[in-house]
């Protein structure tokens, strides 16, 4: 049997790579010294799409494949896939759900207590040679008995929820429904849990529906006290208050993985020192990134063999 042909957007961990060459013409088009030449010569061959939630796949993308039938998402997110197109067009679309809910539940956590305990920004004092010359820094806040509101209680807002009571914080949530079975008490306005928390930790969806649901009122209703984490999307968060918020000293402090327009962040975050930059980490470990590039493979081979996909999204 020939090997179907597949678009791959961008790299995987070795050993899923080795699987994933075996069971299909990889076509990688990362490695292209010219892209859109590359695209032009596989286009007309290539059966299915390895991507991931950045790169997703646009209505240009889908076009451009006349043969394309599935689009196997290395992510969960898959607002960068354009599944009107997709759909209109028949094409598989599959993610990787639960897979990377551990992973980026813990790089929550981590930027919450980094942010609360200033780690990054002590490592530095330490490192600037501060602690010999000026001595002890300013105290760092506890995150025992704070309470975390968590913007979307889906897999991976469970996920933080649990590591968060575990540092005996309280929770609270807010989305667009109250969820059955769920002690944590919902908060049925963004604002007003806003105002009621320390923490607001963003773990929801992203795409049009919660593009700049963190507002400029949310973000004033934490306060100068309050601290923002976001693990979703850099389009749930108005960037530009956020940004406003924290050189102006309204906002305690921020633990951001994610930003609107990536890889770019914005100038005015990098010199302050109430924040802590990660680039897009939260599912990137070994043990997650094979978990994703399995499924993902698993998805794919499940297509071209005619089986039911693990995980679906169209
Ligand atoms: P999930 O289980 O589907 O949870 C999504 C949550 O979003 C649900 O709780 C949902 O709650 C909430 N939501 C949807 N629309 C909303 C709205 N308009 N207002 C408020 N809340 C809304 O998904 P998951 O597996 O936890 O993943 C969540 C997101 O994390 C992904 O979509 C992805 O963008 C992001 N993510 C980021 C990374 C990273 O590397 N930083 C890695 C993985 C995932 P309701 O339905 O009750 O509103
Ligand atoms: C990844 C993600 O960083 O799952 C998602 O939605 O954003 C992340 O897990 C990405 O898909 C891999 O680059």
């Amino acid at each position: 049997m020939t090997k179907p042909d597949v678009l791959q957007m961008m790299p995987i961990t070795p050993n899923i790579q080795a699987q994933a060459d075996e069971a299909f013409v990889l076509r990688k088009l990362w490695q292209a010294a010219d892209g859109q030449a590359f695209l032009g010569e596989v286009a007309p061959r290539v059966r299915a799409v390895l991507t991931n939630g950045i790169i997703g796949a646009d209505r240009a993308l889908i076009e451009a494949l006349p043969k394309l039938e599935i689009i196997g998402v290395y992510g969960v997110g898959v607002d960068a896939v354009d599944l009107a197109a997709a759909k209109a067009r028949g094409v598989r679309v599959t993610n990787t759900p639960d897979v990377l809910t551990i992973g980026v539940a813990e790089l929550g956590m981590a930027l919450l207590l980094d942010v609360a305990r200033r780690v990054a920004y002590n490592d530095r004092y330490v490192r600037a040679g501060r602690w010999r010359s000026d001595g002890d820094p300013v105290l760092s806040n506890s995150v025992a008995g704070k309470r975390m509101g968590i913007l979307g209680l889906g897999r991976i807002g469970r996920a933080v929820a649990r590591r968060a009571e575990a540092f005996d914080m309280a929770i609270c949530y807010h989305g667009r429904t109250r969820r059955e079975g769920i002690a944590y008490e919902y908060v049925p306005d963004l604002v007003e849990m806003a105002r009621a928390v320390d923490c607001l930790m963003v773990t929801c969806l992203g795409g049009p529906t919660t593009a700049g649901l963190v507002s400029r009122e949310v973000i004033d209703a934490l306060g100068p006290k309050g601290w923002l984490i976001n693990v979703a999307r850099g389009s749930v968060i108005d960037q530009p208050a956020l940004v406003e918020a924290l050189v102006e000293g309204r906002l305690g402090g921020a633990g951001l993985d994610v930003f609107a327009g990536e890889p770019e962040v914005p100038d005015a975050l990098l010199g302050l020192e109430n924040v802590v930059l990660q680039p897009h980490q939260a599912s990137a470990t070994w043990e997650t990134r094979d978990a994703m590039g399995q499924l993902t493979v698993d998805n794919l081979k499940a297509h071209f063999a005619g089986r039911p996909l693990p995980t679906p999204v169209l």
